[in-house]
């Protein structure tokens, strides 16, 4: 073999095993393999020679030049791995089964309030649905027997897409997508419909003490053939002795809703003075806490289900409010500050 291509090939193992760095590397490849590289001023210098030199001095200069390439990619693998563990090394290492050091996070309050309560109507054999907050007019208003220009619209102003649709006022938009999702095995199969659909809702109203633009309901309807008042009372008088650990007085009053009738504001006892009568209750000894009714058939009709052979109740349980009085909270801008201050007071281990 040609002595200057054996000594290059010296020179290369011997610099290979100094190259302590990828910058390193990268020089000494453009030392012997780059334009101005010894093993390319090789290949160039061959012109000079006789085709017969030139065809065994081509060859060792190739060969030179694979062997070189070869050295200096497994080098570079080489350091790219080191340069890694390195990294490696230097992280911190984090023990992810030790305890916490700084104060563990919380659930919030109206979220703790809404587990509880689907867990108790899971327990009674409710379903629970989701519900998107942006919806139609015909599921917000229509499909509820409130049609255009209804003044009860007017108690419900929202925030409107440019496309029509708008931030539900109400869980109660979901109540045709329900109807229609579980009727036909109501129908068929004579299964009743039973669910409950937490969701936050959205209003065009001046925030105050008692009032927020977003809050949150959970509606619950049943539908079967022979369900009447008094199944109605029995689920939310179970329902809030559940939440409120409590025996819970209720008392219907009559309320005016389009889509229920007859429709009813549904109390319970003053949980503050048990019913004596107190400046939280105005004195009446009673709290209203959740409008319902039995679903009006133009609902159960645009639902796709015969009013003639079925009937409902349908309940809007205001759960911002439910949580405000299982928590005491006084005023209801404090659930959607944000402050964690006031919000992680709260835990469900009580
Ligand atoms: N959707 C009504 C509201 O937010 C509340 C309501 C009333 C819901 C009566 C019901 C009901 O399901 O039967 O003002």
């Amino acid at each position: 073999m040609n002595e200057k291509i054996i000594a290059l090939q010296n020179e290369i193992n011997e610099k290979l095993s100094s190259v302590a760095d990828l910058a390193e590397l990268d020089a000494l490849r453009v030392a012997y393999l780059g334009k101005k590289g010894s093993i390319t001023a090789l290949l160039k210098g061959m012109k000079d020679l006789s085709v017969e030199e030139k065809k065994t001095f081509g060859a060792e200069v190739n060969s030179l030049k694979e062997f070189a390439t070869e050295k200096i990619d497994e080098k570079l693998i080489e350091l790219k791995e080191k340069e890694i563990a390195a990294e490696i090394n230097a992280m911190p290492i984090i023990d992810v089964t030790a305890p916490a050091d700084t104060d563990r996070g919380s659930y919030h309050p109206i979220t703790l309030v809404q587990r509880q309560c689907e867990a108790i109507f899971k327990s009674m054999g409710f379903t629970v649905e989701d519900y998107p907050e942006v919806v139609t007019d015909y599921e917000c208003f229509e499909a509820l027997n409130i049609p255009k220009h209804h003044p009860a619209r007017d108690m419900q102003d929202t925030y409107y897409l440019s496309n029509g649709q708008l931030l539900k006022t109400h869980t109660s938009a979901a109540q045709n997508a329900i109807l229609k999702k579980y009727g036909k095995n109501l129908m068929e199969n004579g299964v009743p419909i039973k669910a409950i659909f937490p969701g936050r809702c959205f209003r065009n109203e001046a925030t105050d003490a008692c009032h927020e633009n977003t809050f949150f309901q959970m509606e619950g309807i049943m539908v079967d053939k022979a369900i009447n008042i008094s199944n109605l009372i029995y689920f939310m008088k179970s329902m809030l002795s559940e939440v409120f650990q409590k025996d819970i007085k209720v008392r219907l009053r009559p309320g005016f809703f389009p889509f229920v009738e007859p429709g009813f504001e549904l109390d319970i006892s003053c949980l503050i003075c048990g019913g004596e009568g107190c400046p939280s209750c105005k004195h009446s000894g009673w709290l209203e806490l959740c409008p319902c009714g039995m679903i009006h058939p133009n609902v159960l009709r645009d639902g796709g289900i015969d009013p003639e052979e079925y009937i409902g109740f349908a309940f809007g349980l205001g759960l911002t409010r439910l949580a405000m009085m299982k928590y005491g909270v006084k005023d209801i801008r404090n659930l959607n500050s944000g402050s964690l201050k006031a919000l992680s007071q709260f835990t469900d281990d009580e």
